[in-house]
Parts: C-alpha cells; sequence; structure tokens
C-alpha cells in the first residue's frame, strides 16, 4: 500500500485511481487546455485555468454528496497525473435520470495504451462489488470513436441517441447491467 491508497482509492497495474489533491490543479488545467482532448466535451472549447479549478471544487463536492465520483488517475511508474476516470451523475442529460455514469479523460500524451480502459474496469468492479450498483451508463458526443471504443471494451451496449440539451450536440449513450 502507498501512502496515498485510502480507502476510496483504486488500484491497477499501472495506475493509482485516488482523491484529488490541491496539487492536482497544475495538471489537470493542462489536460483542459489541450484542443483535442475537449474537442468531444461539451462545447468542444479548452477550459482556462479558473474554470479548471471550478471544475476541480464541484468533482470534490460530487464525493461530498454521492460518495463517489471521478477519481484523479496518476501513474504509478511516475507519479504523473494521466486525467481522471470514474463515476458522475449525468443531470445534462435529464431524459436518462436517474443514472450513474461513467467517464474518462487523459492528457493527449497518455491515449492509446490502455490506460482508459484499464482505469475504467476497476471503476466498474468497484460499482458493482463495494458500491453496489445496478446500472451504469456512459454518454459520448458521435464522432468520438476512441470513447466510445473504451464503452464497448467494458461491455456495454448502445442504448440510444439523442441530443444533448445545453450545447445541442447528438450524443450516444450506451449501458450495462452489473
Ligand atoms: C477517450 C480516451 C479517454 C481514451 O483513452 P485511451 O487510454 O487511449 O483508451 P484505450 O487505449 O483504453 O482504448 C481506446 C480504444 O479506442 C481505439 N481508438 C482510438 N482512436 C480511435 C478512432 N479515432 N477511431 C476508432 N477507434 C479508436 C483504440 O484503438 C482503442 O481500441 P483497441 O484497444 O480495440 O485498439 C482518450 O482518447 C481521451 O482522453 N480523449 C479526450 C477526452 C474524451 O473525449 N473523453 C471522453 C468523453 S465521452
Amino acid at each position: 500500500m502507498t501512502s496515498s491508497l485510502d480507502d476510496t482509492s483504486l488500484d491497477t497495474p499501472r495506475l493509482l485511481l485516488r482523491r484529488w489533491h490541491d496539487t492536482d490543479l497544475d495538471g489537470l488545467a493542462g489536460i483542459n487546455a489541450q484542443p483535442e482532448v475537449m474537442r468531444y466535451i461539451h462545447d468542444g472549447r479548452t477550459l482556462s485555468r479558473a474554470a479548471t479549478a471550478e471544475r476541480l471544487a464541484a468533482y470534490r463536492r460530487h464525493w461530498d454528496e454521492h460518495g463517489f465520483g471521478l477519481y484523479a488517475v496518476q501513474l504509478k511508474a511516475t507519479g504523473e497525473l494521466t486525467g481522471f476516470t470514474g463515476l458522475a451523475v449525468p443531470t445534462f442529460l435529464p431524459e436518462i435520470m436517474p443514472a450513474v455514469e461513467i467517464g474518462w479523460r487523459l492528457g493527449r500524451a497518455h491515449w492509446g495504451r490502455g490506460l482508459a480502459t484499464e482505469a475504467a474496469q476497476a471503476v466498474v468492479r468497484h460499482s458493482r462489488t463495494a458500491l453496489g450498483l445496478r446500472r451504469l451508463v456512459s454518454i459520448h458526443v458521435v464522432g468520438n470513436e476512441a470513447s466510445a471504443r473504451v464503452m464497448v471494451k467494458l461491455g456495454m451496449t448502445l442504448d440510444r441517441e439523442t441530443v444533448q440539451p445545453d450545447t445541442g450536440r447528438r450524443v450516444r449513450v450506451y449501458a450495462m447491467d452489473l
């Protein structure tokens, strides 16, 4: 056990999934400033450091409110923050509520090595065994094939295609029973 592995952390061969630290702001702001990363997120625009700080605070409030949330995903080998994976309540898509969504975002340098899938598999296991959740959804903007592929690799299937009301973008909802 590492010193940062508390009872809400998850461990995979290459990754530590943990609660957020104040010092994660630099790393997360760097990721949210990358246009390729943000292309299929919300309205597709990059986020300022101040906007990222607000998101980080919201992720922490989500943990406090629900007892689960998005994890900071740290590379064990270097300690680097690669991005996040975890759970959120998708209030932005009222037609599928109530629901719990699994999601992911990694800095560009960390794509293409199976890290999102490795992290998400740990979250799925934890959702089933520790949280007792019965169903997970995942939502991607149409065209985000890498994210769709992670959903399929997790065992999710297409539930519906619809429009996200606050952005007007077409999204696909995947789902799996646990
Ligand atoms: C989505 C994301 C987290 C995937 O991370 P990752 O660690 O590269 O994912 P994995 O390596 O576990 O799996 C990606 C899969 O998509 C495939 N893929 C990648 N780009 C693809 C594309 N353009 N078209 C089709 N498949 C693609 C990969 O080949 C891989 O599948 P495989 O294992 O069968 O070969 C990463 O691309 C990302 O952070 N994107 C920006 C943020 C984002 O869009 N988040 C999701 C919002 S819904």
